[in-house]
């Protein structure tokens, strides 16, 4: 682990074509990845997508111009406070003014006052990608050391096809986060590994039929998306197919599981070299005792089903734990919330207890909003409002890290 842990500031100037629109993507996954975003839109590029688009999106809002605003110097502060400048789409017009050293607007003169690396996208129709004019200039800005994220070949404006469409927003932004990790920029997760369960585990009866519960997987995924954006190793052991968008400059590995007791040996497995384990699973407390092998038939009456305890994961996690590892409990309750959840985290004995009441609406199983308490063993309550579950991650982690500098 390094002090170099911090937000990087990344510049995005967007340029008038109509790959601008692609450049809304790229602020946002950009954002999602743990960067602060800055937007400066050129002139022509706001009449191709509103810069009101970017300030929702972006960590301040997007700047068009030079004279006028808030600072009389943007274009110093954006410089200086720059780690990294992205264009794109960086337009014919927007490369001729760069190589040349033009600075009339706040995207120019913010290129020239800076000392941090800059990565340009180029889009724009074929025949002006191949113009002599245009290979030139990207060869002086090469030599500069200017980064290049070529466009690709494929559709372009107008139906036609060819060299010169922009390239995937994914890939700018994995090759922004590249140069963000080689410069040493690196979010506040970098260096940390990080364990996450996530689902409802299924306990066989017989080979069709099992028990389970309401959990979608959800929320551990996006827990597991946020702590990638935000640069962690990543390890997500569920048993949900829901799919996980893992961007950013950390690492993903999914260990499918079905049943708790699956469940329970890949948590000890992976949560051995843990700095962070998060058990956002709901696990099935009691499993068939002794499942079917072949398909129980109704004609043969109601099936002799007797139950059994499963493992208690959390508790054994609790209870194995390497030193300086922090485990996050996840409860759901309907009623007296507050109080089964204090006991739970007595009882656990997990440093953070993250409490959502399900019976309120959109709250919890199979939403795509939550909204939480989080306990501390600390004595400590944090409170969200209702938010998307990447925003509750998000929430979650921001505690984790606050938890482990003050504990
Ligand atoms: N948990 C676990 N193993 C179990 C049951 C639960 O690891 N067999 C974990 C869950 O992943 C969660 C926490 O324990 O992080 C609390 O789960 P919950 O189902 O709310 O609590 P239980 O201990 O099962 O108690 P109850 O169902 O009676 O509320």
């Amino acid at each position: 682990m390094t002090d170099e842990r911090q937000t990087p500031f990344v510049v995005l100037g967007v340029t008038g074509g109509v790959a601008a629109y692609k450049a809304v993507e790229i602020c946002r996954l950009l954002v999602d990845a743990g960067c602060h975003v800055a937007p400066v839109l050129t002139a022509d590029a706001a009449r191709f997508v509103t810069p009101l688009t970017f300030t929702a999106l972006a960590s301040e809002p997007a700047q068009t111009e030079l004279y006028g605003g808030p600072s009389p110097i943007p274009h110093t502060r954006l410089g200086q406070s720059a780690d990294l400048i992205v264009i794109a789409p960086a337009t014919a017009h927007l490369l001729a003014r760069y190589a040349q050293g033009l600075a009339d607007d706040l995207l120019t003169t913010t290129l020239l006052a800076t000392r941090a690396p800059v990565l340009v996208a180029p889009a724009m129709h074929t025949e002006m990608w191949e113009h002599p004019s245009v290979g030139d200039n990207l060869r002086t800005l090469k030599d500069r050391g200017v980064l290049v994220v070529e466009p690709e070949s494929g559709r372009l404006a107008g139906g036609d096809h060819g060299a010169g469409r922009l390239a995937d927003p994914s890939t700018i932004v994995a090759a922004a986060l590249g140069v963000l990790a080689r410069t040493g920029r690196t979010p506040d997760l970098s260096g940390r590994r990080v364990v996450i369960s996530a689902g409802g585990t299924r306990e066989p009866i017989d080979p069709v039929r099992f028990l389970t519960n309401r959990s979608s997987g959800k929320q551990g995924h996006a827990l597991a998306e946020a702590a990638v954006a935000r640069g962690a190793e990543v390890t997500l052991v569920t048993t949900s197919s829901v799919p996980v968008l893992a961007v950013g400059s950390g690492s993903l590995s999914i260990v499918n599981v079905e049943t708790a007791a699956e469940m329970h040996d890949a948590m000890q497995r992976e949560a051995k070299r843990a700095d962070i384990v998060v058990m956002a699973a709901a696990v099935a407390d009691f499993r068939p005792k002794a499942p079917n092998a072949s398909k129980i038939k109704k004609e043969n009456g109601l099936p002799d089903l007797v139950l059994e305890p499963t493992e208690d994961i959390l508790a054994a996690l609790v209870t194995d734990r390497p030193p300086g590892q922090l485990i996050v409990g996840f409860a759901a309750e309907t009623d007296q919330v507050m109080e089964h959840a204090a006991g739970k985290l007595a009882r656990k004995g997990c440093d953070l207890l993250v409490v959502n009441d399900v019976s309120v609406p959109a709250v919890g199983f199979d939403h795509d909003t939550n909204e939480v308490v989080i306990l501390g063993a600390d004595g400590s309550t944090t409170t969200t409002t209702l938010a998307s579950k990447r925003t509750i991650a998000d929430a979650v982690f921001d505690r984790v890290l606050s938890y482990l500098s003050s504990n």
